[in-house]
């Protein structure tokens, strides 16, 4: 049966002068999970988010936090987002050498393995990591900023995961990331996404508005 659509605002839209309170407004306005984009100017072609950011939002809310790693190599870092306070890690296959080996050390540290396909790559890169995962992340932009426009032909993408995810029998997250809003979220739940990412459609209009920004998107 499928799964309430669990909504992950990306914090990259926030101000990031006052991230704590930021956090603090978006739990309180509904938020499933915290989605943190982590970028290192190499692997993409912008730079935000380190693990002492995260340790220090971490007091600042008790929803999982949905860690997003677009770093290459990975494999050194994840240890450190573990230890802040990460509680699903998810990685680019590209982003080292032995995507298998990655997952297998998120879940030595005790944390959910998310595993993220840019649109270029196809579905099959999951084919062996499906026995293991708890996250498929499909993009729906190239990585690497906020405001981008929404990858239409990603929808069938996330319509093969779905069946995909489905013959595994296991208790898989599917989540989309980029340009979700109020009109894109409808038909990323119809192609059967249980999870969505949405950073600049949660955070418009001030905190005022978060809350009815964050139900919009359920509502599809
Ligand atoms: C892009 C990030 C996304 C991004 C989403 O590299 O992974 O999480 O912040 O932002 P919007 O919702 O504005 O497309
Ligand atoms: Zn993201």
């Amino acid at each position: 049966m499928a799964k309430p659509v669990r909504i992950a605002p990306s914090i990259l839209s926030a101000d990031f002068a006052r991230l704590g309170d930021e956090v603090r407004a978006i739990d309180a306005a509904g938020a499933d999970w915290i989605h943190v984009d982590v970028m290192d100017g190499h692997f993409v072609p912008n730079i935000t988010i380190g693990p002492a950011i995260v340790k220090a939002l971490r007091p600042h809310t008790a929803k999982p936090f949905d860690v997003h790693l677009m770093i290459s190599p990975v494999d050194g870092f994840l240890e450190a987002f573990a230890e802040a306070g990460a509680d699903c890690l998810t990685v680019h296959p590209e982003a080292g050498p032995h995507v298998h080996r990655t997952v297998q050390t998120i879940k030595k540290l005790g944390k959910r393995a998310g595993v993220v396909l840019c649109p270029g790559t196809p579905e099959d890169a999951l084919t062996y990591l499906l026995d293991t995962i708890d996250l498929v992340l499909v993009m729906t932009v190239n990585p690497g900023f906020g405001g981008q426009h929404f990858i239409d032909g990603q929808l069938a993408k996330i319509a093969r995961i779905r069946r995909m995810i489905d013959q595994t029998g296991r208790d898989i997250d599917l989540e989309v990331d980029g340009g979700v809003d109020a009109e894109t979220a409808p038909r990323c739940i119809a192609a059967g996404a249980d999870a969505l990412v949405a950073g600049t459609a949660t955070f418009k209009g001030g905190a005022a508005a978060y809350a009815a920004n964050i139900a919009a998107l359920r509502a599809g």
